[in-house]
């Protein structure tokens, strides 16, 4: 599918994250440390992926899948993907020969005739744990693109960026392959309004029983739900939205209620985080049965 819609009414906003923090998200720093770890994680709204790759990159998750109704943003959080890749520094010695002998390789590539005025030190895997964060600077990826990323065969399907993926798709009504596996856990950060929003109260209830389904028993949903008075500006996009909005009856304030009558039990509340209209709180629901 491609759908790139010049009014965001999905809230598929391009450039979204030179508003919302970059480096490390606050919400994610909100959810206990070892909650992705070793976990399928589905990221359903992921934008242009600067949340799912934080996911799969720094948080131990073993395979994690972003969607997106926006093929543009899918076509954006693919090339962050490799992005990320490219500013990341080698970690340790085992894994890092593979990681930084494609740095060397693809400077050589990548810069053409300036390979000449970047003078490298012959490459000697023994200094690799000294080599500083930024050993591909986000001025290169810059200046001469990202890097390519290595056959996983060297570093493992399970880690980054192999344990990464995105799909472009209405979550709410197409599934993905990825579902019929399930997952451990599923986030829905910045999203419910806007399915609320474009699909009523029974496309929000559905949205709820499509991500309880698709969770393994014990699986856990992380929920940004954004407050009830954002809704005002945002219904004001389209006329269908305006429409539609005349008709909620539900309000975030009871989303916790419903996810309880659907199946879902020890809801935890991590509070909020956000400046100005981003302060939102981060819950945590579990599935307790099928
Ligand atoms: C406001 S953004 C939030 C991005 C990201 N989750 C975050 O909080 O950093 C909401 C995203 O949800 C996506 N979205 C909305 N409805 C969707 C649907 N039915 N299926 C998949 N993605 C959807 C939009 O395209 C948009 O990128």
């Amino acid at each position: 599918m491609s759908k790139s819609i010049t009014v965001p009414i999905h809230g598929n906003y391009h450039g979204y994250y030179s508003k919302r923090p970059t480096i490390k998200d606050t919400r994610l720093a909100l959810l206990p440390p070892t909650l992705f770890a070793g976990k399928r994680v589905l990221d359903i709204g992921c934008n242009e992926g600067w949340v799912t790759c934080e996911i799969a990159q720094s948080w131990g998750a073993h395979k994690v899948v972003g969607v997106d109704i926006d093929d543009v943003l899918i076509q954006h959080a693919w090339r962050r993907r490799r992005a990320v890749w490219s500013l990341q520094a080698p970690s340790d010695p085992s894994t890092s020969t593979s990681s930084s002998a494609a740095h060397l390789e693809v400077e050589e590539v990548s810069t053409g005739s300036k390979k000449r005025k970047r003078k490298h030190e012959p490459f000697d895997a023994t200094v690799i744990p000294s080599i500083p964060p930024d050993y591909f600077p986000a001025s290169c990826e810059h200046e001469f693109g990202s890097l390519p990323i290595p056959p996983s065969i060297l570093r493992g399907k399970h880690v980054f960026p192999y344990n990464l993926s995105f799909r472009t798709a209405d979550w709410t009504r197409t599934e993905i392959p990825e579902d019929s596996e399930g997952y451990d856990v599923v986030a829905a950060f910045s999203i419910s309004k806007w399915i609320h929003l474009n699909d009523g109260d029974e496309g929000l209830r559905h949205f709820f029983m499509r991500i309880h389904k698709v969770l393994k028993t014990g699986g856990t949903f992380v929920l940004e739900p954004q407050p009830w008075d954002s809704y005002a500006k945002a219904k004001r996009m389209n006329e269908i939205l305006k429409e539609n909005a005349k008709n909620l009856t539900i309000r975030p304030d009871d989303f916790e209620s419903i996810l309880h009558d659907i199946g879902f039990v020890h809801t935890q509340h991590f509070g909020a985080v956000g400046e100005g209209g981003f302060h939102r709180p981060v819950d945590l629901y579990v599935k307790e049965r099928s």
